[in-house]
């Protein structure tokens, strides 16, 4: 689903792109936004629950607590934010959430899992537009110990349960030069009780494809082979996404929401400055990182329709 281009947050405040530790203090700490898409997505989201939920929502039982946390604090960051949309009443350890936007609710006990019929995070995932981990901060490092993940970026919550930091980004081509993830799980282990950082990441999509988690990579990686030097503005999207880091201050445990949003060239390339900042990006890229976003198969073409635009509307670097 492509959003709208005022909603779209655009990555690249440069013009060559460099692994970086793009972080910024939000104030105040937010991990949630909800956007015009909101009913579109969570419909989405809830259908690829229902259809393949052991592959959309992985936990192991060390994670519980944070799970708790994760979903009180979403819960009370929705009804504070979003007050015209959302609310929450608490009568001791009774809660009643109340979602207006999709006419629902949800009670619980905190920390009663037999007051509730699915897992915390599984609860809140389903009323934001955020995938949401829960990283556990343990004395020997971060692991991955819970996440509901409906639209990944070709990646599997099957393969990185349990997984330290390091080892989940280990696929990502030069990411260790210079100590890179260490010193990014250095600050990460410093965040602060109840702080929040975000980032941006992004790659690119054939169509505007949510779900592309490698499970099903044989459906929509041959999609990169379709594109031609007609069809590129449309097909080819870029993908951002939002990246929020928080510490939960009961459990120490990090959340990590993750807001995916989707923007076809042709919408891309109306704003100057993003076509003149996208096509330096895409001309400088190193041919490991093209490869590893999956641009390499259409990367020709790629840059032949953003020289073609720039000349049109007389644009110089
Ligand atoms: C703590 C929560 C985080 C989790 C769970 C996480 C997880 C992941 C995963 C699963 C991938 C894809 C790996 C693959 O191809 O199999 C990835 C890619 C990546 N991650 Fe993280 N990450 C986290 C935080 C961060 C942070 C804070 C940074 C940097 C400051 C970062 C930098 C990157 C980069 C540069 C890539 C490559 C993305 C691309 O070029 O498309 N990650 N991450």
């Amino acid at each position: 689903m492509s959003v709208k281009v005022e909603q779209f947050p655009f990555p690249f405040t440069e013009d060559r792109y460099a692994y970086s530790n793009n972080s910024s203090l939000l104030k105040p700490a937010r991990s949630i936004t909800i956007t015009d898409h909101y009913l579109k997505e969570i419909q989405l989201k809830r259908e690829l629950l229902q259809a393949n939920h052991k592959r959309c929502f992985r936990s192991l039982p060390i994670s519980l607590e944070s799970q708790w946390e994760a979903m009180r604090r979403i819960f009370a960051e929705l009804a504070q934010s979003e007050s015209e949309h959302f609310s929450l009443e608490k009568r001791g350890n009774e809660y009643r959430f109340q979602n207006h936007l999709l006419g629902e609710e949800e009670r619980f006990t905190y920390r009663d899992s037999s007051s509730i019929e699915l897992q915390p995070l599984d609860i809140a995932g389903r009323h934001v537009q955020e995938d949401l981990i829960i990283m556990g901060d343990r004395h020997d490092g971060l692991f991955l110990e819970a996440g509901q993940l409906c639209f990944p970026s070709n990646w599997s919550l099957t393969f990185v349960l349990g997984m330290e930091f390091k080892s989940i980004h280990t696929p990502v081509p030069g990411i260790d030069q210079n100590d890179f993830i260490s010193k990014v799980e250095r600050f990460i282990s410093r965040i602060r009780l109840n702080e929040a950082w975000e980032r941006k990441n992004w790659s690119m999509t054939i169509s505007n494809m949510l779900d592309t988690p490698l499970e099903t990579y044989a459906n929509w990686g041959k999609l990169r082979l379709k594109v031609t030097d007609k069809n590129v503005g449309e097909m080819v999207h870029l993908r951002v996404e939002v990246q929020r880091l928080l510490r939960l201050p009961m459990t120490n445990d990090i959340l990590f929401s993750i807001h995916t949003y989707l923007l076809s060239l042709n919408d891309l390339i109306q704003n100057d400055l993003w076509l003149k900042r996208l096509y330096t990006t895409i001309q400088f890229l190193s041919d490991d990182i093209a490869e590893y976003k999956g641009i390499a198969l259409y990367k020709n073409e790629l840059i032949q329709f953003l020289e073609k635009t720039l000349n049109e509307k007389g644009l110089s670097l």
